[in-house]
């Protein structure tokens, strides 16, 4: 029997069938037997194959413990408890969030004052479905209208204890699918952190991406599980593992992707990432970008290591997604181009795939289905140093018998770009069949290309 206790079972009355009791069940039936008032070990995190781009400092030590008091209603919004313990801890302690024990946020949460601190988060907690109240409060985040639930910074931060974050997406992925211009929040906010650690954490149903990480260096995201499906013929949109936006020396790894759109992104000026052992299910990728999509900006993506991924039933393995210097549209809520930059010494090794569309995408025409016109003005945001080496399994049959797709808007603005090792197959058997055009294909080892366009030269 998965309840745990009778205050559980008396919450499972209170919410029905719906899409939380599947987080919150999922959550009961991990718990131990005899859930207990206990801290956490701060975890060890370690890593291989490689190490971070820079040396993570080292948090101080913790003194103080705060557990977080709750409603445990499932409906009583706890924001003020939680920034009690918070303030309470700060400068040198634990804030802990009991297992077994029940959270509710209705509040949108500055966390941007921490320091020193961990928080243990055991418990399980849920932000409320009031999309009025999270449309006008969540915090804004400019880039491409994101915005968070809370936004989590300062410095030496850590996360973690087993527990879980559910952003009970239903309601979002039903209202999006009525009206694309509602802003819906990201689960996870980690917005101006200067060293810290998330990590032993189970993510679910988030209305939009999972993880924003902004203004943000020497970070690691370690152990984490991000799942979460409409239970509605609405899928849940935009859901991506995690984008990295202004941010330097950040560490993904060692983590469990279910969802609909990019495993792991990097948006502007995203540098010095490493990204090893993820198995990323149902995604559009590990990709670099989309860059370049606003005029006048300078997008930088540079000094990017991938390693040790298993991609599975996704559009794409490797990507790399450059908007061309014409304007160009994907949707009504999606257009751009022009916009100038870098994509610079971009690795990615040892990638399997299992049913992915793409093994390998490299475009610098974005948005833009008209080649003629995407070679005629050349993206302002130039590819360089790219190199992806072992990337073997088969494909989908959605472009079979192509495999991949490597095709920049110019050679003048895109150089640099090699494949070694690469196996993959098409369903029926044609092996590393790829579209490539304005690109040097000498460099493109063991690849039959079918060359679309040349570009200028
Ligand atoms: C929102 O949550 C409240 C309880 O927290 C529940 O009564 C209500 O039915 C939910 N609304 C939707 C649309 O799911
Ligand atoms: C990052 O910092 C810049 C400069 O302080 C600020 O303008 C911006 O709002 C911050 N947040 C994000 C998400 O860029
Ligand atoms: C942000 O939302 C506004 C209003 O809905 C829309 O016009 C604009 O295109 C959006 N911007 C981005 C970058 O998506
Ligand atoms: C990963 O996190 C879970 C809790 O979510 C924990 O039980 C497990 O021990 C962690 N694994 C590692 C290798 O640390
Ligand atoms: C969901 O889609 C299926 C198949 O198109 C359809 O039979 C079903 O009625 C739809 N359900 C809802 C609630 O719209
Ligand atoms: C992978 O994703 C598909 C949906 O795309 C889902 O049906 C399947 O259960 C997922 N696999 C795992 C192991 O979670
Ligand atoms: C990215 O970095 C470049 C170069 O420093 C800068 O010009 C640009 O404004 C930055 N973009 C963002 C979004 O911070
Ligand atoms: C390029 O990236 C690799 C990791 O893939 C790193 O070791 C190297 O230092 C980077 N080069 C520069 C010039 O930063
Ligand atoms: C891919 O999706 C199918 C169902 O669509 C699922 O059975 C399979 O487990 C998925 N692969 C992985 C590795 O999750
Ligand atoms: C593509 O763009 C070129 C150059 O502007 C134009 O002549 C051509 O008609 C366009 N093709 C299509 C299919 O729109
Ligand atoms: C090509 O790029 C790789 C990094 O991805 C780099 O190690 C190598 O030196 C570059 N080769 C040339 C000829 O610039
Ligand atoms: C490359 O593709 C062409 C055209 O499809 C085909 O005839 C040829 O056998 C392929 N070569 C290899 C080495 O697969």
């Amino acid at each position: 029997m998965w309840l745990k206790n009778s205050a559980a079972a008396l919450l499972l009355q209170a919410l029905g069938a719906s899409a939380t009791w599947s987080a919150y069940q999922e959550y009961l039936s991990h718990l131990p037997a005899h859930t207990s008032k206990h801290q956490a070990a701060q975890p060890k995190i370690s890593f291989s194959p490689n190490q971070p781009f820079e040396p993570l400092p080292k948090s101080t030590a913790r003194g103080k413990n705060c557990y977080v008091q709750s409603h445990n209603d499932f409906k009583t919004d706890d924001s003020p408890y939680i920034l009690d313990a918070l303030h309470q801890c700060n400068n040198g302690g634990r804030a802990i969030f009991p297992q077994g024990t029940t959270y509710v946020i209705g509040t949108a949460l500055d966390l941007t004052f921490l320091q020193h601190i961990d928080i243990q988060i055991q418990g399980y907690i849920q932000f409320t479905n009031d999309t009025d109240y999270w449309q006008k409060n969540a915090f804004y985040q400019t880039f491409q209208n994101a915005t968070t639930f809370f936004q989590l910074g300062g410095e030496d931060v850590n996360v973690y204890g087993g527990g879980m974050l559910d952003g009970n997406g239903q309601v979002w992925y039903d209202l999006y699918a009525k009206n694309i211009y509602i802003l819906r929040p990201i689960l996870f906010g980690t917005i101006g952190l200067c060293s810290g650690a998330i990590s032993d954490l189970n993510l679910r149903y988030s209305p939009q991406y999972y993880n924003f990480v902004a203004n943000s260096t020497d970070v690691v995201f370690s152990n984490l599980t991000i799942s979460g499906y409409s239970q509605s013929n609405n899928t849940a949109k935009n859901t991506d593992g995690w984008d990295t936006y202004r941010s330097s020396n950040v560490v993904i790894q060692n983590s469990v992707i279910n969802n609909g759109d990019d495993c792991v992104s990097f948006k502007p000026n995203s540098t010095e990432i490493l990204v090893q052992n993820l198995h990323c299910n149902g995604s559009h990728g590990i990709s670099v970008g989309s860059l370049g999509q606003y005029v006048g900006q300078v997008d930088i993506v540079e000094n990017v290591l991938v390693q040790n991924i298993q991609m599975s039933n996704a559009t794409d393995g490797a990507r790399i997604k450059v908007w061309p210097g014409s304007p160009s549209a994907l949707s009504g809520d999606l257009q751009g181009g022009g916009g100038s930059g870098r994509v610079n010494n971009i690795t990615y090794l040892d990638m399997s795939i299992a049913n992915v569309d793409y093994a390998i995408e490299v475009t610098q025409c974005y948005g833009q289905k008209n080649l003629t016109l995407c070679n005629q003005f050349p993206s302002s945001l130039t590819i360089n140093d790219v190199t992806m080496t072992n990337i073997h399994g088969t494909t989908s049959t959605k472009y079979q018998p192509i495999s991949g797709y490597v095709v920049c808007s110019d050679p003048k603005v895109c150089s640099n770009i090699t494949l070694n090792e690469i196996a993959v197959v098409s369903p029926n058997g044609v092996e590393n069949e790829f579209t490539c055009g304005a690109v040097d294909q000498s460099l493109l080892h063991g690849i039959n290309c079918t060359t679309i366009n040349k570009g200028s030269n």
